[in-house]
């Protein structure tokens, strides 16, 4: 049998190479980050994903660490994607816009694609009043909600690589739309009333809309709110028709050539 001084030389020369690659791994994604940014090539590529985890499923086999060997991997891909926004954006992203915009569909979709952190503002709110939005206005009223609204945003002002999902009336107040700019680039998602309608009309979390649960109301409150919106905006994205990838890709691609 060797002896153990032996076999931790052994470890001690895996973890130097393991080191050596996964330095070599991160720089690669570094690079192809430069050389897509530098071609406007697709940033959110999927499909690739899918392609790297079949190839690493045939490589590992039945191996009897199969499951360990996979957790590493999920961990390296993990870790790539930060490298990956890391390179993208050095700010926050403050996502705004109508109720039913989607600002919580492409939070989520951002933070499985992008690994970056996710903060939803009413979630704040509703963690820190303990109760639903709904009862926040019904019991208080809309100012008082509006003043927990800004207290959330301003306790945001250290996050980093984050995306912020802003509640639809958050930039309603200009003071909220200065604090979220020291930070973050604010992208406006934009939608048709229809549909907004579609997608919230079985809510009834939404108090602004409560008994006008119509495309007449929606309407007019988007047009009450369309300027305030758009000068908030560093980007506008639409969302009318097109599929999730598509949506974060412009976006993504936008804020690049806000960059530039
Ligand atoms: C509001 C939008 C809601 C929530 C609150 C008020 C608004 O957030 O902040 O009900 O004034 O537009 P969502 O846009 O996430 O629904």
């Amino acid at each position: 049998m060797r002896e153990l001084i032996e076999m931790r030389k052994d470890l001690e020369q895996c973890d130097q190479q393991i080191l050596k690659l996964l330095t070599k791994r991160l720089s690669c994604i570094g690079e192809m980050t430069e050389y897509k940014k530098a071609y406007g090539l697709p940033i959110l590529e999927p499909e690739q994903e899918a392609v790297r985890q079949e190839t690493l499923l045939q490589a590992i086999g039945d191996h009897g660490y199969k499951e360990e060997l996979l957790g590493i991997f999920r961990q390296i891909e993990e870790n790539s994607k930060c490298v990956l926004s890391k390179n993208l954006f050095h700010y926050n992203i403050a996502l705004i816009g109508f109720m039913g915009a989607g600002k919580s569909t492409v939070s989520a979709y951002l933070k499985d694609m992008l690994a970056m952190n996710e903060v939803d503002v009413d979630t704040r709110i509703v963690q820190e009043q303990k109760m639903p939005i709904k009862e926040i206005f019904a019991r208080y009223g809309e100012e008082y909600f509006r003043n927990c609204e800004s207290n959330a945003i301003i306790s945001l002002k250290d996050l980093r690589q984050t995306i912020i999902s802003c509640g639809g009336g958050a930039v309603i107040r200009e003071e909220n739309v200065v604090n979220l700019k020291k930070n973050s680039r604010i992208v406006l998602l934009t939608a048709s009333p229809e549909t907004i309608l579609e997608r919230v009309k079985d809510s009834d979390e939404r108090p602004i809309l409560n008994g006008n649960m119509n495309v007449e109301y929606i309407k007019e409150l988007m047009e009450k709110r369309a300027s305030i919106y758009r000068q908030s905006a560093d980007i506008m994205i639409e969302t009318d028709g097109k599929d999730i990838t598509e949506i974060c890709e412009e976006l993504i691609q936008a804020l690049i050539r806000l960059e530039a």
